[in-house]
């Protein structure tokens, strides 16, 4: 008998559930041509509107990995974590995981994206190191995590090629917004890289697309079903996106602030949230208890190895290996200097994270539109956290551009973002839930 596409589109939009094999057709057809993008946006629609159980979104997800190369990583002889953040702004979470957790004998094989909009992305970021190189074939990425047990890649066409298709036509058709369905397109790229523990970074707050904390643990939970829908190990935080998380925003920026959290003088928000996450996953696949392997994590950021790992990623991909000991003299710089003064004193009781990003993208640290280039030495630092007193006129960051147009344009947007108070208010929690698999 013939399939009619129109049958699960409507069984969708009238509510009722759709087997796994239709789903699965739906968008294998849809990756091959035969299906249009007038009936999948349809069902797109339908299913933001009426939802999708777990069953359906482990066969939209399953489809997606279907629909291109996977990456084993089975031989490359130590324990393999893979780190998903859903983006937010100075999140170089990353730069510095993906290091320390190759220096405690896991390895890392982390596929990222480019940065849209105000959140940044982990690619752009390591660009803004002179000649590193992210693009990397499935067999240069294995071959690299066998010899230094770390890779820092772009998504490439061979790895869900039908997620990235299906992404393109729901930011067209206004259905990225679904638990599902961004669940599924996270969690294909994850289900894509053969690895031991997937860790999962669910952001909450003004700077991420999952604003109230609720929805960011209920996408955390939909992750999770999907990994054990495929018989993965998966562990999730819900972490606070509320603010900024690190003090810069801006490609280069961000690097010489990894840099400065791995070599370990660094305290703040971002080490913190990096060793958290390296305790867990070191935890989880050693064996150990969580609070010897928060010890060990601190310790690989003390002695030099963290960094040491990062210098061998930076090499490894074609990047100059002197940016960790020289980040000033290596990494691109911008023309103007503007300072951040403090407009009031009192107590910084919120700090919009979203127009700090796009403050930050409008001085050319960001993209409005896929594949636009971007300015790798611009950005902005800001040293002020919510809970911080400030004293009127104190300098509270700094704003780099390339431009004193933009660099005022940026300086008054950074200012009207934040909101003093003279009543204090308690800093909101790093780590708001952990769910999924727990270390003893
Ligand atoms: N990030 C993704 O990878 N997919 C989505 O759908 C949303 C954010």
């Amino acid at each position: 008998v013939s399939w009619d596409p129109r049958d699960p589109i409507a069984a969708k939009r009238d509510g009722r559930t759709v087997a796994a094999d239709e789903i699965e057709r739906l968008v294998a057809d849809f990756t091959s041509g035969a299906l249009g993008e007038g009936p999948m946006a349809a069902f797109l629609m339908a299913a933001v509107l009426q939802g999708m159980d777990s069953e359906e979104t482990a066969a939209m997800t399953r489809a997606f990995v279907a629909s291109g190369a996977t990456v084993a990583l089975g031989d490359v002889g130590r324990p393999v974590v893979d780190k998903h953040s859903t983006g937010g702004v100075a999140d170089a979470v990353s730069l510095v995981f993906v290091p320390l957790v190759a220096s405690l004998g896991l390895a890392c094989v982390k596929i990222s994206g480019r940065g849209l909009g105000h959140t940044g992305g982990t690619v752009d970021k390591l660009e803004a190191i002179p000649g590193f190189g992210v693009g990397r074939t499935i067999d240069e990425m294995r071959a690299q995590a066998a010899e230094i047990g770390c890779v820092i890649a772009s998504q490439t066409s061979e790895l869900v090629p039908a997620d990235g298709m299906v992404y393109a036509l729901r930011n067209a058709t206004a259905t990225v917004a679904s638990i599902p369905l961004i669940a599924a397109s996270v969690m294909s790229k994850k289900l894509a890289i053969g690895s031991d523990l997937i860790v999962l970074d669910v952001k909450a707050g003004s700077g991420t697309f999952m604003t109230d904390e609720t929805a960011a643990r209920a996408l955390a939970e939909a992750c999770l079903e999907i990994a054990r829908a495929h018989g993965r190990r998966a562990t999730a935080a819900v972490t606070d996106m509320s603010q900024p998380l690190g003090t810069t925003i801006g490609n280069a920026l961000e690097v010489a602030e990894a840099i400065a959290v791995l070599k370990g003088g660094r305290p703040g928000r971002l080490r913190d949230l990096s060793v958290w996450l390296a305790a867990r996953a070191t935890a989880l696949l050693c064996g150990s208890a969580l609070e010897g392997a928060a010890r060990r994590a601190a310790s690989a950021l003390e002695d030099g190895s963290a960094l040491d790992a990062f210098r061998r990623l930076v090499v490894a991909q074609g990047g100059e290996g002197r940016v960790v000991d020289d980040p000033v003299g290596v990494l691109p710089a911008a023309p103007v200097r503007l300072p951040i003064v403090a407009s009031a004193s009192g107590c910084i009781v919120a700090i919009d994270a979203a127009a700090i990003g796009a403050a930050a993208t409008v001085l050319g640290a960001g993209r409005h539109r896929k594949g636009a280039p971007i300015d790798p030495a611009v950005g902005i630092v800001l040293q002020a956290k919510v809970g911080d007193l400030v004293e009127e006129g104190e300098v509270i960051g700094e704003v780099h551009a390339r431009s004193t147009d933009t660099a005022e344009q940026a300086r008054a947007a950074v200012l009207a973002a934040l909101r003093t108070d003279a009543e204090p208010v308690v800093p909101p929690q790093l780590v708001a839930a952990s769910l999924g698999e727990a270390p003893a």
